[in-house]
């Protein structure tokens, strides 16, 4: 039976190359290519800093704490996301309070962020979900009228824009994560970007067990982790980040392919651009309406297509029902997109004869 996978990362020849000459120097980790990576990618995202970390999920906990949010504060952010999104703030012992999301576009919506914000809300963590942002100027706004600071997960949009303004770049700090399923990979890693001298020095450190400025090693400022991206990790980022607009657009050509083909399809919604937006497309979602959506995900189980339920709601997890008595109901817009949306197959080398034949068995499993 053919079968179709739902991600792969494209790794070529030159990749493979950066990767064994770091290999084959000898020097493993804190090199050249650690630092260039973190120059190159400032660059391309039009901020002054940015730190590589070991993961997007260790970015996150570290800017949610370099921001000095702590116990019992509250932060603003979504349900419909990764978990990682509101574990990186359960990290500091504070709450991650949930708004309901926009239908178009996934992402929180900015009309019901203000009843949420109470005297103890500190910052409002944005998530940039499946590739394109949220709605930022309204968010921008709300911030600056309650004084709170914002926290970009751009985890699932690297090079994704709103009004020309890459996503990470608009609050105190952002977030982009490179597992091999993301826009480009380093296997695993993340980078935390500011244009804050002051947030880009207390990470650097946290991130490797506290250390101070001069990276003494047995000196230790502060309680840190072992947060740091590796050196193989970076240099497959360099040589990554060199074709990411290259790789980009071909994502946004079959992400184009499957919406043409979807778009006549009764029974399913493709997804939708919001305005002022580019779509970067970590995941291509379609919705299934009339509670089909995982009759179509076993049926194209059976046929050898690999396809995810994306996202489950993060309130409605185990942990955060007994933590915090999230209950069914409570957002319900992001609950019923939830039960809804289904990932498919989607990477660099599907063939449009594959998009129109996975079209085709949605077709015939609805
Ligand atoms: C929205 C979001 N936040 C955070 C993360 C965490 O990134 P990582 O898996 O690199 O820790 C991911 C990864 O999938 C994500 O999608």
């Amino acid at each position: 039976m053919r079968k179709i996978q739902i991600a792969k990362p494209y790794i070529d020849h030159k990749d493979k190359k950066e990767v064994m000459d770091v290999l084959n120097s000898g020097w493993l980790s804190m090199g050249k290519k650690y630092l260039e990576f973190e120059k190159n990618m400032a660059m391309y995202a039009g901020v002054t800093y940015s730190s590589a970390v070991s993961s997007g999920t260790a970015g996150l906990h570290l800017a949610v704490k370099a921001l000095g949010i702590k116990d019992n504060d509250e932060v603003i952010t979504t349900p419909f996301s990764f978990v990682a999104s509101s574990n990186c703030i359960m990290y500091e012992r504070a709450k991650p309070v949930f708004v309901d999301i926009e239908e178009e576009t996934f992402n929180i919506d900015p009309k019901k962020i203000e009843k949420a914000i109470t005297k103890k809300t500190k910052a409002i963590l944005v998530v940039h979900i499946f590739g394109q942002s949220a709605e930022m100027a309204e968010i921008l706004e709300i911030a600056r009228k309650h004084n709170l600071v914002i926290i970009e997960d751009a985890c699932e949009s690297l090079g994704a824009r709103y009004k020309g303004k890459m996503t990470g770049t608009f609050g105190s700090v952002g977030v982009y994560a490179f597992y091999p399923n993301k826009q480009m990979t380093t296997g695993e890693g993340g980078i935390i970007v500011t244009n804050s001298k002051k947030i880009k020095l207390i990470c650097d450190s946290l991130k490797n067990q506290g250390r101070n400025i001069n990276n003494d090693w047995l000196l230790h400022e502060r309680m840190g982790f072992n947060y740091r991206m590796d050196e193989m990790s970076a240099a497959l980022g360099v040589s990554q980040l060199d074709k990411l607009d290259w790789m980009i657009r071909q994502k946004q050509r079959i992400a184009k392919w499957y919406t043409e083909e979807l778009s006549a399809v009764d029974g399913i919604i493709p997804p939708r651009i919001g305005k002022y937006r580019t779509h970067t497309w970590f995941v291509y979602v379609i919705r299934v309406l009339n509670g089909k959506r995982d009759i179509v995900m076993n049926k194209l189980s059976k046929k050898g297509i690999q396809t995810k339920p994306y996202l489950p709601v993060i309130h409605l997890q185990t942990f955060m029902k007994d933590m915090f008595g999230y209950k069914k109901g409570m957002f319900p817009i992001a609950e019923n997109i939830a039960s809804q949306t289904l990932a498919l197959p989607f990477y660099i080398g599907i063939t449009r004869e594959d998009v129109k034949y996975i079209v085709e068995e949605i077709k015939k499993a609805l």
